[in-house]
């Protein structure tokens, strides 16, 4: 399979290229111009295209001929750099390809999750006070996951719970909803979620689907099994 991956050179990016070539993938990686070093222990093994993700150029370069588009959506910066990306990637990948988008559990596709008090007034404050700062839109993530869920491409949004470092625990449990007792304890290895990123990709039972993660190791997923 030849994948690409966009937002290549973040935490998460980097372990779906790890995952991808484990997988045997021949890999694609976008990424911006600054961030090309940070790839440099992977640059003998895959194809680097360096610029801004929301560039319709880059990402027509990048896609062509791809199986699978793995994008990384960010909040970053006031300049709807999430919803650029996502509209680039749908509009431009082959009408086959796999589209798998990250983001977390704040997103909603059918308002059917329920979230804990602290997590709606995480996002609120949070949201709030970094778009005063100028820093991150958290409603361009928001606007970029409603292009995707109105698309009819072959895509599917992985909600990420809070993240940690640390070797994989294996492929994350999911659930439809947010609330769902399975996902109660609201932690995933940054690994782990780039290893269902990927394994996305091969999984059509998830085409447009929305998918809440957590580790299968946490407690909460170890009681519903
Ligand atoms: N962090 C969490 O606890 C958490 C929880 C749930 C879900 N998620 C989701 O997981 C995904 C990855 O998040 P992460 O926190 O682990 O981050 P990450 O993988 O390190 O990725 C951050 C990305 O943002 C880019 N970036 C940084 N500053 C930027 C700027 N000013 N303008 C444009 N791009 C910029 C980075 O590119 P460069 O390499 O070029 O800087 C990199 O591609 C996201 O979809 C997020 O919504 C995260």
């Amino acid at each position: 399979m030849k994948v690409c991956i966009v937002g290549a050179s973040g935490k998460l990016g980097q372990y779906m290229i790890e995952h991808s070539l484990a997988r045997g993938h021949e890999v694609v990686g976008v990424c911006r111009a600054q961030s090309v070093d940070k790839l440099e222990r992977f640059k003998d093994r895959i194809t680097i295209v360096p610029g801004p993700t929301d560039d319709r150029a880059v990402i027509a370069e990048a896609v062509r001929g791809c199986d699978a588009v793995l994008t990384v959506l960010v909040p970053w910066g006031m300049t709807h750099y999430a919803s650029g990306t996502a509209r680039a990637v749908l509009e431009l990948s082959a009408p086959r390809a796999r589209l798998v988008f990250s983001c977390g559990w704040h997103i909603t596709r059918d308002g059917q999750d329920v979230y804990s008090k602290k997590l709606l007034t995480l996002v609120k404050v949070g949201g709030f006070l970094a778009k005063l700062a100028r820093v991150v839109d958290i409603d361009d993530q928001v606007a970029a996951c409603d292009l995707i869920f109105k698309s009819d491409r072959r895509w599917t949004v992985v909600r990420g719970s809070d993240l940690e470092e640390g070797p994989s625990e294996g492929l994350p449990i999911w659930r439809e909803h947010v609330g769902d007792p399975a996902l109660a304890s609201n932690l995933t290895r940054r690994t782990d979620f780039a290893l269902f990123m990927v394994a996305a990709a091969e999984d059509d039972g998830l085409v447009q689907k929305a998918p809440a993660i957590v580790s299968r190791a946490a407690p909460s997923a170890q009681q519903a099994a």
